[in-house]
């Protein structure tokens, strides 16, 4: 007799929707290729965070698996802001560079907002520079937009899911995905066209704000926040979190968990994002399209 067939999962795979999104990048990397340009990505980094480790050794590999030029440059944790500044101006006067990310968190000693405006916006393919920003809130497609936000809007059309008139509730105002996020969705767009809602740590009553949310992204930085309460039944729920949290149990001590509860919202909801395995691959995804278009638009 034939086994049951499985039920249908309502898992949001990231690392399948990134996959496509590859194939569809390595297919104008060759592209340029055979035009004699290849696109080059520098990435930088300051200081030894664990994290951030992790994360360029990841974007790294995946840049070298696509046919990108990717270097990666260290720099000391006690490096200045003017040591900083004039690498970044030596990567933006340098042709073979088409794309420069300098890894977040920066020391505390730099000023976060002088050093991303000092990438060129051309090549600021992490989209955090000012002009760039101010692109994304007009709706000028034009400019680079943040990976993150960018990989989860994605997300949403690969999965079929619509966004025009939807309730969105946004947990996190960080610069890197909240806001940019907040104004992806709320454009005049069918891919976006949202009702959205940003919550933060003076929101009164979050609860009540994600329990009327058709769609509820959590990147807030706080472990497994959203729990199964806070859910309308058959919402989409999109996990951006990434904690590291203490667990004896575990072979390094710790382990690394979302800001959604997943094992209480998993049934509540009608797709959700695994994590790992979500969002995190849609952001390196959406990082080597905007290397390769920042390629193209320098050739062309
Ligand atoms: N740190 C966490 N997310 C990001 C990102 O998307 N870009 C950069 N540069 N740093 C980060």
């Amino acid at each position: 007799m034939q086994p049951p067939p499985n039920p249908p999962s309502n898992l949001i795979d990231g690392r399948a929707i990134a996959a496509q999104l590859h194939a569809e990048t390595a297919q104008r990397v060759a592209a340029l290729r055979s035009r004699g340009v290849q696109p080059g990505l520098v990435f930088v980094r300051v200081g030894e965070d664990p994290a951030s480790r992790v994360y360029v050794g990841m974007k790294e590999r995946m840049s070298a698996k696509l046919g990108l030029n990717s270097t990666t440059r260290v720099l000391p944790e006690s490096t200045s802001e003017t040591e900083l500044l004039a690498l970044i101006a030596q990567l933006n006067s340098d042709p073979a560079v088409h794309g420069i990310l300098v890894q977040a968190p920066l020391p505390k000693h730099m000023r976060q907002e002088v050093v991303y405006a000092s990438v060129l916006p051309q090549k600021d393919v992490d989209g955090f520079h000012p002009l760039n920003v101010g692109k994304l809130l007009l709706g000028d497609r034009t400019g680079f937009r943040s990976c993150t936000p960018a990989g989860v809007q994605e997300l949403l059309i690969r999965s079929q899911v619509c966004t025009e008139g939807a309730e969105v509730v946004i947990l996190g105002r960080g610069e890197i995905v909240g806001k940019p996020m907040a104004a992806i969705l709320c454009q005049k767009d069918r891919h976006a066209n949202s009702t959205v809602t940003i919550c933060h740590s003076r929101t009164r009553d979050i609860a009540a704000h994600c329990r009327r949310a058709d769609i509820l992204i959590a990147a807030m930085g706080v472990p497994e926040f959203v729990r199964g309460n806070m859910v309308k039944p058959g919402a989409v729920v999109i996990d951006v979190g990434v904690n590291r949290v203490a667990d004896p149990a575990a072979p390094e001590g710790s382990r690394l968990v979302g800001d959604v509860a997943f094992a209480e919202v998993q049934p509540v909801a009608g797709k959700i994002t695994p994590n790992p395995g979500g969002v995190g691959p849609m952001t390196i995804a959406v990082l080597m399209q905007n290397t390769v278009r920042a390629a193209e638009m320098a050739v062309s």
